[in-house]
């Protein structure tokens, strides 16, 4: 048993690369908001673009380029590709996500480069401990470095990178945004709006659900966080729904705020030691403010009929 325990511990650092600058690899702005036109005129909304591209040195081994998919499919999953029209592709104009670096650098977008046979790395003579991320500043943009002593441990970085981060992410704002969506349509009295985005399968079920389904971090969580877990998802899936079939806008808005309350807990660390351990990038999380905004939440008490007593928290 304690050499089986061994073994999970030995898996576990094997598979965590070195976060070199934690927050900022957690800070990075991956994507970023673009209004885009939705047909009529003067009609507009605001959809999440990739602010990055994918990039690689013209050396690079192939099977570190192939890495370059499974991060550019997590952040497909997080933006919303409205920026292709059928004439761009007809005239061969595709915004790429994934170019080598001498066309990458061309952009003015921030880069993942991905391995170490590029002059990036080599100029700035960047030695690597085991597989790392690491953000750095260099001529105007910022670069998420994904390295490593050998392909091996570059390719264990690049996956953590793509499974970890980007697709933690991408379904963490998409549940974080139907949750505000949900608070809205409650106070609108939209029972039925508000039950179809509970089912919605791209809606409300990513941070804390997934969490708790992902095994490896599921076994690392001390008892009272998976009660919390637990807590979050018997109110959002089970007593949210009841009291939405029967229309009770009071008690509806009470357990919104006691599911808000447990995304309080593990980010901010209520009465458990803190699990989301930086503070989140502005840029990306502020649409929560404008989805609210939007829906004429701030009207009466603005951002304070959701930040007041103990989730009163609320700078960046
Ligand atoms: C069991 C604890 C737990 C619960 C409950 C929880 N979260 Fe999280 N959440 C985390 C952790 C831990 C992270 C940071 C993961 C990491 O290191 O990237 C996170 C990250 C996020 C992020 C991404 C932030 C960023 O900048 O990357 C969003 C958005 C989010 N959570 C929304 C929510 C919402 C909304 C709720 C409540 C409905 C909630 N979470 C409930 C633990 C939790
Ligand atoms: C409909 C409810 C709602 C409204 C209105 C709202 N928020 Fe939030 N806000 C949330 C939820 C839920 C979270 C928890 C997710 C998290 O911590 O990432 C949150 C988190 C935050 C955080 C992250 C706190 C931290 O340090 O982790 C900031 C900052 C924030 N809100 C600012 C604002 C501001 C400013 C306004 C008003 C303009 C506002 N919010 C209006 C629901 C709301």
């Amino acid at each position: 048993m304690r050499f089986f325990l061994l073994l999970i511990i030995v898996g576990f650092s094997f598979s965590k690369p070195i976060l070199e600058s934690f927050s900022q690899i957690k800070r990075f702005p991956f994507i970023t908001y673009k209004e885009a036109w939705t047909g009529t005129p003067a009609q507009s909304r605001e959809v999440a673009v990739p602010a990055v591209v994918i990039t690689y040195g013209e050396k690079e081994k192939k099977e570190l380029v192939e890495e370059a998919v499974n991060i550019a499919y997590f952040l497909g999953q997080w933006t919303e590709d409205v920026g292709i029209t059928p004439r761009m592709v007809r005239k061969g104009k595709l915004p790429s996500l994934i170019l080598p670096l001498s066309k990458a650098l061309k952009t003015d977008k921030n880069l993942i480069l991905i391995g170490t046979r590029n002059k990036i790395v080599k100029n700035l003579n960047i030695a690597f401990r085991g597989p790392t991320l690491k953000v750095i500043s260099w001529q105007g943009r910022k670069i998420l470095l994904v390295g490593g002593r050998n392909p091996t441990e570059i390719k264990g970085a690049a996956r953590f990178l793509a499974y970890r981060i980007v697709g933690f992410k991408a379904g963490a704002y998409k549940t974080f945004f139907s949750f505000v969506k949900l608070r809205a349509m409650i106070e609108k009295e939209d029972f039925s709006s508000a039950l179809n985005l509970i089912k919605d399968p791209s809606g409300l079920s990513a941070c804390g659900k997934n969490m708790s389904l992902a095994a490896p971090m599921m076994l690392r969580f001390p008892p009272e966080v998976k009660k919390i877990v637990k807590e979050r998802n018997i109110i959002l899936y089970k007593k949210i729904p009841q009291v939405l079939r029967t229309k009770d806008k009071e008690k509806a808005i009470k357990l919104w705020r006691k599911a808000m309350i447990t995304c309080y807990r593990c980010h901010q660390g209520l009465g458990i030691k803190r699990l989301r351990r930086f503070i989140p990038n502005e840029n990306i999380h502020s649409k929560h403010q404008k989805i609210a905004e939007d829906f004429g939440l701030l009207k009466k008490e603005g951002c304070g009929i959701c930040h007041k007593g103990i989730t009163e928290i609320r700078g960046y």
